[in-house]
């Protein structure tokens, strides 16, 4: 099916340290985004590839991504993640995909089993997450400072991106939920929409770099040649 991918970079990115947003930061020499939009370029059934930014970083974009082969030009995306995706989604709609992948600019570690499985996954159920058990059991805040026992940690599953949906499907969804901007991944629109979604398995190694630390972990798995 014809697949495009949209990766969303239009966060502040500042939780990282370091001034510069984390999306543009080094990791091993080449700037995050770039790393990112890299690893769905040329894949097996991949169309086109859409960066979603801040207009505030339109200089900072064209740095990054200097002579990179096979990327659309970057849109403008908005005040949350949602209105960001929902900006691609719409930039897609003039030559509409049958499917879309829409994975975080903070996650460069995408693999090629992930986007075939997404890919796969979402022709066969219409949505589908790469989602992880979890290693940390989980709490509910009680009153501040106390902890009240967590929901059963083996019904909860950590979800990652890309998260592959029937472009028609997920484009009316987030149309339908735009003005309730709170939701964080886009299985919630789908699911607010009243959609299943289905999972498979997610990567560890995929991670989201979202703190200094995130940084360093990273850097020590491009040395060790884990990524
Ligand atoms: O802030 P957080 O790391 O959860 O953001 C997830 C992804 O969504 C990041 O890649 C970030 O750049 C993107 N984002 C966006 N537009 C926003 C907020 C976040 O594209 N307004």
């Amino acid at each position: 099916m014809r697949t495009d991918v949209i990766v969303v970079a239009a966060g502040s990115g500042q939780r990282a340290g370091e001034g510069l947003p984390k999306q543009y930061r080094s990791l091993g020499g080449v700037p995050v985004l770039r790393r990112t939009l890299a690893g769905f370029i040329g894949q097996p059934g991949i169309r086109n590839v859409l960066p979603v930014i801040s207009p505030g970083h339109a200089e900072l974009c064209d740095a990054a991504l200097a002579g990179l082969d096979g990327v659309l030009a970057p849109v403008a995306g908005g005040a949350t993640r949602q209105a960001s995706v929902r900006a691609g989604l719409e930039a897609l709609a003039q030559d509409p995909p049958e499917l879309v992948l829409i994975h975080d600019a903070a996650r460069p570690f995408v693999s090629a089993r992930l986007v075939a499985e997404a890919i796969a996954m979402a022709s066969a159920q219409g949505a589908a997450v790469p989602a992880l058990a979890l290693v940390d059991t989980i709490k509910a805040v009680a009153a501040p400072g106390f902890l009240a026992t967590g929901p059963d940690r083996n019904a909860l599953r950590g979800v990652q991106t890309p998260q592959a949906f029937r472009y028609a499907m997920i484009a009316a969804a987030h149309r339908a939920q735009a003005g309730a901007d709170d939701l964080t991944d886009d299985a919630a629109v789908a699911e607010a929409a009243g959609h299943r979604v289905a999972a498979f398995a997610g990567d560890p190694a995929n991670i989201k770099l979202t703190t200094p630390e995130d940084f360093v972990t990273a850097e020590r798995r491009l040395l060790a040649g884990l990524a």
